[in-house]
């Protein structure tokens, strides 16, 4: 809905076609120019492109509230799932539930398991020697991730991975039946989690379901059982998105900066604060959206209520206020904590240590058994609101 308030015209198209280095000479110029820019594509929204715009934004949940539209474009359905499209007070016992199954000591005993996951599951790409790294190892390695995580079964892990993998892409087709039948079978997936630990509870440090089913609101009930489906159907593909196409994007960077992959099989140390600058500059989520709860002026442009507001954060990442050489890599930035790929605020990327424990991993283990990556096909982009390539075609040279 665009009350009378809009702007007739667009600033950008998001639906302009996009390589793996589009769209950030857009959104440099945006930045300059234009830093709260409108689209009617997807039905009208702005998109905030400078980072203190989009940090602000972020950690300002009273007025930029994510229970309207968390992300554009949406679920047709207009399905809302916690955490990430609920506001507090009803955000608070999710996000907690699913916090505390993510501590230290649990990342710490995972690590040993995901590096076998990782090993096995680069292992058909080593042998075939040629393959597309985004969709397969980049698709099964987070499916065997989050199945640590939610402790699935290994039968479960491959129907997961399948599942998430055609859901996605029919999600950007906008293919509404392919995206209702898979969501369906995850819908599916997450029933029989919680009629399971329902069953035979775990404890809550160690499984999001358990946890979940042991928390209670802000008045001290137990949550809803259909909420706590949906959040672990939530928990189910979140994990699953991100991962591949910034995988993609880490093989694309180094099969054009050699130099790179040899400094970090060289020096393990390398690769996390590697990892981290990878980040800035490949953030999968283009963006999440908010909605204001009342009418708000920014830089001259009026936002009101019920047209959503994306807080583009692959743009805040390459702001030259921030960021010097903004779209160079550059090891050991001082400032790399700042860089908005995980977001900011209530709504951080909650499995954010998971996350970067996985890829280190996955790094850690490209780079030591593979001496080169050559990119041998076209790069295929992936489209709003991910960002970055969904598929890449390698040949990977044995160390
Ligand atoms: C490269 C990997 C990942 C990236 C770049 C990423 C990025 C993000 C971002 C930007 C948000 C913020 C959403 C917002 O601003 O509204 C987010 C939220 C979230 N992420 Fe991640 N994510 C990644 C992996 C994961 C994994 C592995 C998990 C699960 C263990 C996960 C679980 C979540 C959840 C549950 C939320 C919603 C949090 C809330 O609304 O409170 N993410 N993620």
């Amino acid at each position: 809905m665009v009350d009378a308030a809009q702007p007739v015209t667009d600033d950008f198209d998001p639906l302009a076609p996009e390589t793996f280095e589009s769209p950030h000479q857009l959104y440099r110029e945006l930045r300059a120019r234009c830093p709260v820019a409108y689209t009617s594509a997807y039905g009208g929204f702005w998109a905030l492109l400078r980072h203190a715009d989009v940090d602000a934004a972020a950690r300002d949940p009273e007025l930029f509230i994510s229970s309207v539209r968390a992300v554009v474009p949406s679920d047709p359905r207009g399905i809302r799932r916690p955490p990430l499209n609920f506001d507090a007070p009803a955000h608070t016992p999710f996000r907690t539930a699913l916090e505390r199954t993510l501590g230290r000591e649990r990342l710490a005993a995972m690590a040993p398991r995901l590096r076998a996951h990782a090993i096995a599951q680069l292992e058909p790409l080593l042998r075939s020697g040629e393959g597309d790294i985004a969709k397969q190892f980049g698709t099964t390695y987070p499916a065997f991730v989050a199945a640590e995580w939610l402790n699935l079964k290994e039968s479960e892990v491959w129907q997961l991975a399948e599942t998430a993998s055609i859901w996605v892409d029919a999600w950007r087709r906008q293919d509404a039946e392919t995206v209702t039948d898979k969501s369906n079978a995850m819908y599916a997936m997450a029933r029989a989690l919680v009629a399971d630990r329902r069953a035979n509870p775990r404890p809550i440090t160690e499984d999001p379901a358990s946890s979940l089913l042991a928390a209670t609101d802000h008045e001290g009930r137990p949550l809803d059982e259909e909420l706590i489906v949906g959040a672990l159907r939530q928990s189910l593909v979140v994990g699953l998105v991100a991962p591949p196409i910034l995988l993609g994007a880490i093989a694309v960077h180094l099969a054009r900066d050699p130099g790179l992959h040899d400094r970090l099989r060289d020096d393990p140390a390398l690769v996390p604060p590697a990892l981290e600058e990878l980040l800035r500059l490949y953030a999968p989520y283009r963006g999440f959206s908010r909605t204001v709860s009342r009418p708000v002026v920014l830089h001259g442009r009026r936002i009101v209520p019920g047209v959503p507001v994306t807080l583009v954060y692959a743009s805040a990442n390459r702001d030259e206020s921030v960021f010097s050489d903004p779209d160079a890599f550059v090891l050991d930035r001082p400032n790399i904590g700042r860089h908005l790929a995980f977001g900011a605020g209530p709504h951080r990327c909650l499995g954010m240590n998971l996350a970067r424990l996985s890829l280190r991993i996955a790094l850690e283990e490209l780079v030591r058994r593979v001496r080169r990556i050559e990119v041998v096909g076209e790069i295929e982009p992936t489209r709003m609101p991910e960002l970055g390539p969904q598929r890449v075609p390698v040949r990977l040279l044995l160390a």
